[in-house]
């Protein structure tokens, strides 16, 4: 079992949890600047002023933005040949609605760019990851305003002509689909004008989630046309979370349950983001859930004419759906609901850990579009020990990474097109999900911790030392 020469190895991560200089070289602020910590338990907090003796994880994250020389040397040590970033919308455009650029911030990434070029590594660029400008939320309740899809082309359009010959790959929005799930107003939509509180109780507005969700999907299709016109050798890719399904029992409404949550939260946006329209459950879906889309005249060409030429995802667990209420309500799932599957062990923050379902996943979104397959995200958040020799002994994290890639070669035997790996979280960064750093999925392990202290030193897990060997073998030394 072989995966192929070219294999894209390396890993991935995104500005808003990595880079920190949240207010330098004129940056304006996102969404995350706005978030508090949290934890497991504790959720962190969204609010729109910012509070003193309040700590903001992402404002100074594990600091890329001053350790990119260090951090993409500890990337080419270990033979990365594709390094995963985002571009902070707020760099290049501070409140999302500029005509001009901001010089300052476009330099940055020119010599983040510069750097992996040193190397031969390839970035692969997610557009929008997590990251909107506050200033979008305030004015238009985020993607809920059709005014973003232009706000975004013009982004997109000034980071294209300006990276047009460092980069090749990119993403227009990180797990979109996130948006299907009350969390995505706080994470990917911004629908969250004047809310100020904890992200679980965010107010549940299905119409206007789907709403945004359909600008999203214009503003996708619009930049994914213009690339292919202007920059022929742009390879444009979708990403979504798959957040992979099984049947609770084989009781055929458990079954019917499934099948209507995998399409709902896995396959109604990269179906529109893949095949260029709706998929033929929508409308049944939309109307019982009393959901009315606005579209305009263009839309339904327009995403016809943006469809992506690869499709990218991330996978982290799988859960049970059922039709049973009270099955329902007594057993909690992870993070994405659900009931949770009583084969599986879950990670120290209930995230159900299933090799086998990332070998379903690829082999179902495969048969599917039919189109390269990535997986972009992937990995075991877990508490790390920091020995007083500087060393930390992740052999779970080696585990759990070492049981995904054998099921991935499966995949490519059973004959999925696979273009690259990059586990997300290489290096420590904060948790989207809690704002925490206890929660760490790195091979390098960041000097920093919840209450904000660390010197932001940087050492080497030995799970930095066995992936090199993975990288360095395609995957055959496992
Ligand atoms: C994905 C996101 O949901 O999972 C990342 O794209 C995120 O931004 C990752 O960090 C892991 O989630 P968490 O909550 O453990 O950081």
């Amino acid at each position: 079992m072989s995966l192929r020469k070219d294999f894209l190895w390396g890993g991935a991560t995104a500005a808003n949890q990595y880079e920190g200089a949240w207010d330098t070289d004129g940056k304006g602020f996102s969404v995350p600047d706005h978030c508090t910590n949290g934890s497991h338990t504790s959720p962190k907090r969204v609010t729109p002023v910012f509070e003193e003796g309040t700590l903001y994880p992402s404002k100074e994250a594990t600091d890329f933005y001053h350790h990119y020389k260090e951090d993409i040397a500890l990337a080419a040590e270990m033979g990365f040949n594709v390094f995963r970033m985002s571009i902070n919308w707020t760099r290049i455009f501070p409140t999302g609605m500029e005509k001009e650029p901001n010089e300052k911030g476009l330099e940055f990434y020119d010599r983040v760019f510069d750097e992996l070029k040193k190397y031969d590594i390839e970035p692969l660029v997610t557009i929008s990851h997590y990251e909107l400008p506050y200033a979008l939320v305030e004015k238009y309740n985020g993607w809920y305003g059709r005014e973003l899809i232009d706000c975004y082309f013009n982004y997109c359009k000034a980071i294209f002509e300006r990276y047009k010959d460092k980069v090749r790959y990119w993403l227009t929005f990180n797990e979109i689909n996130s948006g299907t799930m009350p969390m995505g107003a706080v994470l990917s939509l911004g629908t969250i004008k004047g809310f100020n509180g904890p992200i679980n109780k965010v107010p549940d507005e299905p119409q206007v989630r789907y709403q945004g969700l359909h600008h999203m999907f214009v503003a996708s299709a619009k930049v994914v046309k213009y690339a292919h016109e202007h920059y022929p050798q742009f390879k444009m890719g979708n990403m979504s979370i798959f957040a992979t399904k099984y049947p609770y029992t084989c009781d055929p409404k458990d079954v019917l349950k499934c099948q209507k949550m995998m399409r709902v939260v896995n396959w109604y946006c990269s179906d529109v983001q893949v095949r260029g329209y709706y998929p033929s459950y929508a409308k049944r879906f939309l109307e019982e859930s009393g959901i009315r889309l606005k579209m305009e005249a263009g839309d339904e060409e327009l995403l016809k004419e943006g469809k992506v030429d690869f499709y990218t995802f991330s996978y982290y667990m799988s859960g049970c759906e059922s039709a049973d209420d009270e099955v329902l309500a007594k057993a909690g799932g992870n993070l994405v609901g659900g009931v949770a599957n009583p084969y599986l062990k879950a990670s120290d923050w209930g995230w159900q850990i299933d090799p086998e379902g990332l070998r379903y996943s690829l082999n179902e979104i495969y048969d599917r579009y039919q189109i390269p397959l990535m997986v972009v995200e992937n990995g075991l958040g877990a508490y790390d020990k920091l020995e007083e020799d500087g060393s930390v002994h992740d052999s779970y994290r080696i585990d759990y990474l070492r049981k995904h890639i054998e099921q991935m070669k499966e995949a490519v035997e059973d004959g999925v097109d696979l273009m690259g790996y990059t586990p997300w979280g290489w290096i420590d960064v904060v948790s989207a999900s809690t704002g925490e750093m206890a929660k760490r999925y790195g091979f390098v392990y960041v000097d920093k911790y919840d209450d904000g202290t660390g010197d932001l030193s940087r050492r080497r897990k030995d799970s930095f030392f066995w992936y090199k060997k993975v990288i360095a073998s395609n995957g055959e030394e496992l």
